[in-house]
């Protein structure tokens, strides 16, 4: 049984590993099509509130709204709705708000689901500090590249006698390389100068060690960008001493999961942190990756800004700059005023205010 399901998964892992890293896409000409997955709680108001500012922008985009709620499929297999799948088969590009992961229902979680989807091997999050948002560090600006297919989180766990479990950490060839030249070409295009490495195959010399020998492989072939290899405690140590020193890092899925968390906090937290998830074939889903808020959603307490700044990596993303730059000065210019900030950034404004706010500076811009 366990040997099946490691057999099955490898050769999922493997199949998807042996797709191209796709190059950055441009859209220059007509309108784009964006799947918008509004999400649960409070996601239908921040999907409102980023529509409204790309609309005051006029941004080349038009929105194919989908929900996702898990179905069986052939099999008994869940899977997301076909309409859903269709139109991000299409489109390519996602813009996706909080999904609640209904405890006990059967099924895996909405965010899980959609990333096996689509192969989203590559979780990307740019952590910036906002100036006008106080936290204990300034000067942040790094981005946290996590491999997002296999590792600790493949999904193999079995018992081996009552009372003795195992979890198998998978690391393969080709979904190392894969996460690795995608960070390269990411500092590349974004003008960046490092990627860190970040490993423990000191302990872990066969699987971390083999992801560290993928890094090391593909740095050889981005002699511009600067490489550097450090052990994960000691980037934890690091980080909270001086995140200034960090540039772009690249890591296996459980230590980016926790990494891309903490560096978030170094900025205000996941309410201002935006994240794009890039998978195989062109596909990209960008996403905030805080909750659905339950207690504020319908409230219009929301901030939208998570939201918003992850479609401004999507515009980023698709080649947009200009309007990326626009709708991204705007909403910096509000927070660093201070004068309209929803409750969670210390202020008492609404989240249709905030909003109307950033769309006045968007026109003021043009
Ligand atoms: N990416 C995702 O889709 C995602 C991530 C985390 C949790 N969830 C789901 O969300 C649901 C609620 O989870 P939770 O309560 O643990 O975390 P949460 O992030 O929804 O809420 C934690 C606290 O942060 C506040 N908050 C979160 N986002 C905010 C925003 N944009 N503006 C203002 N305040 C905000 C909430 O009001 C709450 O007080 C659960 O079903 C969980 O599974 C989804």
């Amino acid at each position: 049984m366990a040997g099946n399901a490691l057999r099955s998964t490898l050769s999922r892992v493997m199949g998807a590993a042996q797709s191209q890293v796709p190059h950055v896409r441009t859209f220059t000409r007509g309108m784009q099509t964006i799947t918008v997955i509004p999400g649960d709680g409070i996601g239908p108001e921040i999907s409102s509130a980023v529509i409204k500012i790309f609309d005051a922008a006029k941004a080349p985009v038009q929105w194919e709204e989908r929900n996702v709620t898990a179905i069986k499929g052939p099999g008994g297999r869940w899977m997301i709705p076909p309409e859903a799948k269709e139109s991000m088969d299409k489109s390519k590009i996602g813009l996706k708000g909080p999904l609640k992961t209904p405890i006990a229902a059967g099924h895996p979680s909405m965010n899980l689901l959609l990333r096996k989807t689509f192969d989203l091997y590559a979780n990307v999050r740019p952590c910036v500090s906002l100036e006008g948002y106080k936290t204990p560090y300034t000067d942040v600006d790094l981005v946290t590249i996590r491999e997002n297919t296999e590792g600790e989180y493949s999904g193999i766990e079995h018992v081996i006698v009552d009372g003795v479990v195992q979890s198998i950490k998978l690391i393969t060839e080709d979904a190392s390389r894969r996460i690795a030249e995608y960070a390269f070409e990411y500092a590349r295009n974004n003008q960046r100068t490092s990627v860190t490495a970040v490993h423990k195959a000191n302990i872990m010399r066969m699987s971390d060690g083999l992801f560290l020998r993928k890094c090391r492989e593909v740095a050889e072939n981005f002699k511009d960008v600067k490489f550097t290899e450090m052990y994960l405690d000691t980037v934890c140590l690091n980080m909270v001493q001086d995140p200034t020193q960090f540039d772009v890092l690249v890591m296996p899925n459980l230590y980016g999961d926790i990494l891309s968390d903490l560096c978030a906090g170094l900025i205000g937290g996941l309410g201002v942190t935006p994240s794009g998830n890039i998978g195989a074939n062109g596909v990209a889903i960008f996403e905030s990756v805080h909750g659905t808020a339950p207690d504020i959603a319908g409230l219009d307490m929301a901030n939208p800004t998570a939201l918003l700044l992850s479609a401004v990596m999507m515009l980023r993303h698709m080649g947009l700059h200009n309007y990326a730059k626009r709708i991204e000065t705007a909403c910096f210019d509000t927070i660093r005023d201070k004068k309209v900030l929803t409750k969670d950034l210390g202020g008492n404004s609404k989240c249709s205010e905030f909003t109307n706010e950033i769309c006045r500076r968007v026109l003021d811009l043009e």
